[in-house]
């Protein structure tokens, strides 16, 4: 990997090892500034922050971040962020047209601490995930969310310039409303499948990590089904409501995924192990369902967490780790890490890495 102006990272040329990599160091060197740059080039954009221009080095006009890595052969990612103009990407040297057709290329999956937020947070964090996941092997999905926001987007456009008592259902919103239930299904089939998938390998990890005390159940929580005419008929009858609250109440982006252990719900009720216990299962569950779809196993980030589980769970994570190129970042080189198969061991202070 290459970086250039990146955060506190002013240049960096290294190779990581094909396996375990330990980043350590204390805090605010730069170990998580690594990680993000790595998943900024399997997705274009941080897992931290939604402005680009934070990444850039102070004072600079642009950072550069280019990765080398193997999957079926030698493949090479390029990014320019830019603090004056738009960001550029390039895939084996070709210039990428838009930043998602990045989506696939690199697959690689981050845990964190902040994963509770997926179990914790509101819906929005797990739609993201969805979708998210869903777009790294379906460029089709990608696709057809964009369109649906669009069309959202005009649909609410026209919503918020209605009179409520006086207007034509059939000229004004029919035509965007047959277009939402299109897409929208199409959504729906789609994060149905996947969730489904999910779900089976989430249920089973998550057996094993309590073994067997508890048993968890994950569903896709929709306010629609896959159906046109139910689908028109909704947006049809509540369209009093939508127009008073100028959005529309029907449809894939207001759903959620809903997480029962024991029967009870875990987003509101359950304890903090048994949030961690869940986000650990999901992302475990994602990272097998993403080894599968592409054929080799995505590379691991894990920030800061290895501390954070207790030895149940580490042992867990080790057998991912095993399979996997990881990077790990630490504060020190704790029990949990020494029990790792290492491969090489990096300090990170101030910005600059340092192989030991
Ligand atoms: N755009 C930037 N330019 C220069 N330094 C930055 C920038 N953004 C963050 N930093 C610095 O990076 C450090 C945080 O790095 P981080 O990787 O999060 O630390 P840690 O090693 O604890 O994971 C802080 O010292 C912060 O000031
Ligand atoms: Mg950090």
């Amino acid at each position: 990997m290459f970086l250039k102006d990146f955060r506190n990272i002013q240049e960096l040329d290294l190779a990581f090892h094909p396996h375990v990599n330990i980043l350590y160091g204390q805090n605010a060197q730069g170990k998580t500034n690594l990680l993000e740059a790595v998943y900024f080039c399997s997705t274009g954009r941080s897992h931290r922050t939604s402005f680009d221009k934070e990444c850039i080095r102070y004072d600079q006009p642009e950072a550069f971040i280019k990765l080398l890595y193997t999957r079926r052969k030698q493949d090479t990612i390029e990014l320019h962020l830019r603090r004056n103009g738009r960001k550029g990407a390039a895939y084996n040297k070709a210039p990428v047209k838009k930043i998602e057709d990045l989506f696939g290329c690199l697959s690689v999956i981050m845990f964190s601490p902040e994963d509770l937020a997926l179990i914790k947070n509101g819906p929005a964090q797990r739609r993201r995930f969805m979708d998210l996941e869903i777009c790294q092997t379906d460029p089709v999905y990608l696709h057809t969310l964009k369109e649906y926001h669009r069309i959202l987007k005009q649909r609410s456009q026209v919503l918020k310039h209605l009179d409520a008592y006086q207007f034509s259902y059939e000229e004004s919103l029919l035509p965007w409303d047959q277009q939402l239930a299109e897409k929208g299904i199409k959504l729906i089939l789609m994060r149905d499948k996947f969730i489904e998938k999910l779900s089976d390998r989430t249920v089973r990890i998550h057996e094993k990590i309590s073994h067997g005390t508890e048993h968890l159940d994950l569903k896709y929580e929709k306010n629609m089904e896959a159906d046109v005419d139910m689908f028109l008929d909704r947006l049809k009858n509540t369209v009093q409501r939508d127009i008073i609250l100028g959005s529309t109440h029907t449809g894939p982006h207001r759903d959620d995924i809903a997480m029962m252990i024991n029967g009870q719900d875990v987003r509101s009720f359950g304890s903090q192990g048994q949030q961690r216990t869940t986000a650990l299962s999901m992302k475990l569950a994602e990272m097998e369902l993403m080894e599968e779809e592409i054929g080799t196993p995505p590379i691991l980030l894990l920030d800061d967490v290895m501390s954070e589980l207790d030895q149940d769970r580490q042992t867990h994570m080790i057998q991912y780790i095993e399979r996997c190129q990881t990077l790990i970042t630490c504060t020190g080189v704790e029990d949990s890490i020494r029990k790792l198969p290492i491969g090489a061991r990096y300090f990170v202070e101030n910005g600059t890495i340092t192989e030991q």
